[in-house]
């Protein structure tokens, strides 16, 4: 039986955590964002605010519940505010030692029975879970950028997560709003073992086929039915969060169509991390 969620904690309020906060107090469920300052952690607030409003603005949300959804989402520096959460889902940067840690330093501040999840693309759900003294409560809850949009969210069993934390993540899931699937910790879970070799191809024929990002763009739109096209997709997602899911699958994987194409890293190496800095393969206005 799924176990009733009061309370969840978020901790990482970047673009993935903000989305999922937003879309926990949206469903009506008391949150706790932490970020490393606070003043990142009001950064994501704001941006929260500013999408809600936006619903407001558009007449699917009253204002009265904007203000709700907002006044639930308690901001905090300090790990130890998490104390009372169900679930927590932890969305921090996507490397295996910062979360081996955090999950270790997350443990005895919950309670026995909190679910504990992570919303990594392409590490181990196992090897995370392994830094705790409890790994059956450890699963993973993987969305999808932008996660307040994109409708899927794969549930991850490791290797030794119970079957009640894994049919609570999904029944959290479903509260949500989205669609869940349930799948198993294999490296790229279902949707990024396919999709990370695809736009390292895409990536590859802009210098096979001297296409220009544009054109690609325009023909995977127009040519494939894709809604976004693959440059702007990787702009999106962050060419650094591209290119170490990638790095990641290669580690495991070893198939060449796994690994970065150069050109990536090269511009993950300059500081061209698409929408988030302004520059990737296009220009962005920040905000
Ligand atoms: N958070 C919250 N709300 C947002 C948002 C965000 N990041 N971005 C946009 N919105 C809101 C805005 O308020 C926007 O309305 P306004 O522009 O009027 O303010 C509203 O949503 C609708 O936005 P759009 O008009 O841009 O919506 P759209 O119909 O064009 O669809 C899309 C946008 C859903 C992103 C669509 O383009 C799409 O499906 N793109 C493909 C995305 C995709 O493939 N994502 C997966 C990436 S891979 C991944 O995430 C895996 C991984 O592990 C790295």
């Amino acid at each position: 039986m799924p176990r009733e969620i009061t309370r969840v904690g978020v901790v990482g309020l970047g673009a993935m955590g903000a989305g999922i906060a937003q879309l926990c107090v949206e469903a009506r469920v008391e949150t706790v964002g932490r970020e490393v300052t606070l003043d990142l952690a009001e950064r994501a607030r704001d941006r929260i605010a500013h999408f809600l409003t936006r619903k407001v603005e558009k007449g699917t949300l009253e204002e009265a519940a904007r203000d709700d959804a907002v006044g639930r989402l308690t901001l905090t520096t300090e790990l130890a505010e998490l104390a009372g959460c169900d679930l927590v889902i932890e969305a921090i940067v996507e490397e295996l030692e910062p979360k081996r840690r955090l999950f270790a330093e997350l443990e005895p501040v919950v309670g026995p029975d909190a679910v504990l999840a992570t919303n990594t693309s392409a590490l181990s759900v196992t090897e995370i879970g392994a830094a705790t003294e409890r790994p059956e409560r450890v699963l993973g809850m993987h969305f999808f950028n932008p996660a307040p949009l994109m409708p899927l969210v794969e549930i991850v069993r490791a290797e030794l997560t119970a079957e009640d934390a894994f049919e609570t993540a999904y029944a959290f899931g479903t509260r949500l709003g989205k669609t869940p699937i349930r799948c198993h910790d294999t490296p790229g879970f279902v949707v990024n073992r396919v999709l990370i070799p695809l736009l390292n191809d895409c990536v590859r024929v802009l210098d096979e086929a001297r296409v220009t990002p544009e054109d690609l763009d325009v023909g995977m739109k127009n040519g494939a039915g894709w809604p976004m096209g693959p440059c702007e997709l990787i702009d999106l997602v962050g060419i650094d969060v591209h290119v170490h899911a990638a790095e990641a699958l290669w580690e495991k994987l070893r198939e060449p169509r796994m690994a970065a194409p150069p050109r990536l890293v090269a511009m993950a190496n300059a500081g061209l991390l698409g929408r988030k800095t302004g520059r990737g393969f296009f220009q962005y206005d920040q905000r």
